[in-house]
C-alpha cells in the first residue's frame, strides 16, 4: 500500500481581490502551494497530484521546478468535483491523503499522526475545535460521540452553527472508497456544489469507522481566504521560527521583529537585533552581531562578523571577523576574505576583497579583484560599465587608492602603488610607485572674484 497525495488549489480565492491566485500569495517568501507540497513530501515519494483551475497556466509556470502532477479542474464545482478529476491517477488498493493549498501551515508532524493512527480500511479526518467556528464545515457526532457527517456553514441549522468542532478540509482514506463515493455526490445544497465532507455521510452510511485526529496547534488548520488571515498565519509561522532560533543559542532583541522567509542556520552567540530580514538561505557562524534594518540573501557568514544597521548583503561569502556597514550594499557574487572592512555608503558588486583590506566610505567596487592589505579611499569608483559590457578592476596587494578615485577597467594596480586622490585612471599603474593623473594646483595670482556694481 502506497499514499497518493491530493492537494486542492482550484479555487479562485475571491476575497484576496487579486489578479495572483490565491495558492501564490507567499507567506514567508513561498507560495502558500509550496508549504503545502513540502508538508507532503516527507510523508510519500509518490509526486503529489494538485489540482489546479484557476489562473492555471499561472500556477504551473511558477511552480514548474516541482515534481507534482498537474490536473487541471476546468470548472470549479466543488472540492468533491475537485477530487473526482483526480481519480484517473489514483491506484485502486493505494490510501489518499487530501490536503488544502490554502492551508499552509499544515505540519507533517500532524499529518503522520493522521497516517499512522487511522485502522486500515477507516477514514481518517483532521478534526478541530475552534472558538470561532464561523466559516468552516462544523461536525455532527451522535449521542455514542462518533463522526456521522459534516454540514458546511452555508447548510447549517443555527444549532449546528453552535458546534465548534470544525473540518479542516485534510482527509485520509483507502482510494476505494473514493473511487465508489465521489461519483454519486450530488449537488443539492446551498452552494450547488459537489461536496468533499459528503463522503463522511457515505462511511457513516456504509458503516465505516471514522476517526478524527487533531492538530498540535489550530494555526495548522487555518484556511488564508483573505489577506487578513494571510498576515495572521504570517505571525504565527514567523513567530515558529525565530523560537526556533532562540532554542538554538540565538539572541534575537525582540523575536516579533525579525522576518525568515527562507532558511536560516545560524551557530552560538549570535546577537539579532530588530527588524532584520532573512532571505533565501542564510548561514552564519559563530559570536556575530547583525544590527538593526539589516537584509541577508543567500549568503554564507563566518564567525565574529559585525554587520551594523541598515545592510543589504546579496549573494555574497563573508569569511570570519568582517566589519560591514553601517549602509553598505554587498551584491552577487561578492566575497570578502577575513578581516575585511566594508563601511558606509560603500557599494560592492561581483568583487573579492582580500584578507584585511578596507572600503570605508561612499564607494563603487564593482567587477573588482582586490589583495591583501588594501585601502580604498573614500568615495573610489570603479568605472566597469563601457555601456555594453563590463570590465574588470585587479588591484594588488597593499596598494593605496587616494580618495575619490576614479579606475577606468579594465584596469590593474600594482602591489604596494599608490594612487593619488581624485586621481583618474586608466592605464595600468606599476607597482610600489605614486601614479597620479591630476592636474597640478596651481595659484592664479591676478585672479578676481566678480563684485557686485552699485546702482
Ligand atoms: C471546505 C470544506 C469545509 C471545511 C473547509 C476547511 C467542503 C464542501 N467544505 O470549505 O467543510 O471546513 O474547507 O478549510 O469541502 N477547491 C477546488 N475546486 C473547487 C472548489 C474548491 O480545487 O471546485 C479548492 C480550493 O482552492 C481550496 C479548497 O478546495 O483550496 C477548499 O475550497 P473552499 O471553497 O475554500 O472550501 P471551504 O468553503 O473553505
Ligand atoms: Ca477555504
Amino acid at each position: 500500500m502506497a499514499i497518493q497525495v491530493v492537494i486542492l488549489a482550484a479555487g479562485q480565492g475571491k476575497r484576496m481581490h487579486s489578479n495572483l491566485p490565491k495558492v501564490l500569495h507567499p507567506l514567508a517568501g513561498k507560495p502558500l502551494l509550496e508549504h503545502v507540497i513540502d508538508a507532503s513530501m516527507v510523508l510519500t515519494k509518490s509526486k503529489p497530484i494538485v489540482i489546479y483551475g484557476h489562473q492555471g497556466d499561472l500556477l504551473t509556470k511558477k511552480l514548474v521546478h516541482r515534481e507534482v502532477q498537474w490536473v487541471l479542474q476546468e470548472e470549479q464545482l466543488g472540492t468533491g468535483h475537485a477530487v473526482q478529476q483526480a481519480l484517473p491517477k489514483i491506484t485502486d488498493d493505494n490510501q489518499v491523503l487530501i490536503l488544502c493549498g490554502d492551508v499552509p501551515l499544515i505540519s507533517s508532524e500532524t499529518l503522520t499522526k493522521l497516517i499512522e493512527t487511522t485502522p486500515p480500511n477507516a477514514v481518517g479526518m483532521l478534526t478541530a475545535h475552534l472558538t470561532k467556528p464561523f466559516g468552516y464545515g462544523r461536525i455532527k457526532r451522535d449521542a455514542n460521540h462518533h463522526v456521522v457527517g459534516v454540514v458546511e456553514e452555508k447548510d447549517a441549522t443555527p444549532t449546528e452553527r453552535d458546534i465548534h468542532e470544525i473540518n479542516t478540509g485534510i482527509y485520509f482514506l483507502p482510494a476505494k472508497y473514493l473511487k465508489e463515493w465521489l461519483p454519486a455526490l450530488q449537488n443539492n445544497n446551498a452552494q450547488k456544489e459537489y461536496y468533499l465532507t459528503d463522503i463522511i455521510k457515505h462511511a457513516f452510511k456504509h458503516k465505516i469507522a471514522i476517526h478524527a485526529v487533531h492538530p498540535a496547534d489550530n494555526s495548522e488548520i487555518m484556511g488564508v481566504n483573505d489577506r487578513i488571515q494571510l498576515a495572521y498565519l504570517e505571525r504565527c509561522y514567523q513567530k515558529n521560527a525565530a523560537e526556533s532560533l532562540m532554542r538554538k543559542g540565538v539572541t534575537l532583541r525582540d523575536p516579533a521583529r525579525v522576518d525568515i522567509r527562507g532558511e536560516v542556520e545560524v551557530g552560538r552567540d549570535v546577537t539579532i537585533d530588530v527588524n532584520v530580514i532573512f532571505e533565501g538561505r542564510v548561514v552564519i557562524g559563530d559570536e556575530c552581531t547583525i544590527g538593526p534594518n539589516v537584509i541577508l540573501r543567500d549568503t554564507i557568514i563566518g564567525n565574529q562578523v559585525v554587520v551594523r544597521a541598515n545592510t543589504t548583503i546579496h549573494g555574497a561569502k563573508i569569511a570570519n571577523k568582517c566589519i560591514i556597514g553601517p549602509f553598505a550594499r554587498i551584491r552577487p557574487d561578492s566575497v570578502l576574505e577575513e578581516s575585511a572592512r566594508i563601511g558606509n555608503f560603500v557599494e560592492i558588486k561581483k568583487t573579492r576583497v582580500g584578507k584585511e583590506s578596507k572600503a570605508n566610505h561612499l564607494s563603487y567596487i564593482g567587477d573588482c579583484d582586490i589583495g591583501t592589505g588594501v585601502n580604498i579611499g573614500a568615495g573610489t569608483i570603479t568605472c566597469n560599465y563601457d555601456g555594453v559590457t563590463k570590465h574588470q578592476t585587479i588591484i594588488g596587494d597593499n596598494a593605496f587608492i587616494g580618495s575619490c578615485s576614479q579606475l577606468v577597467a579594465p584596469v590593474m594596480i600594482g602591489a604596494g602603488a599608490t594612487i593619488g586622490a581624485g586621481s583618474t585612471i586608466t592605464e595600468d599603474a606599476p607597482a610600489n610607485k605614486l601614479t597620479l593623473s591630476r592636474a597640478r594646483q596651481h595659484t592664479v595670482a591676478e585672479w578676481k572674484r566678480p563684485e557686485k556694481k552699485e546702482a
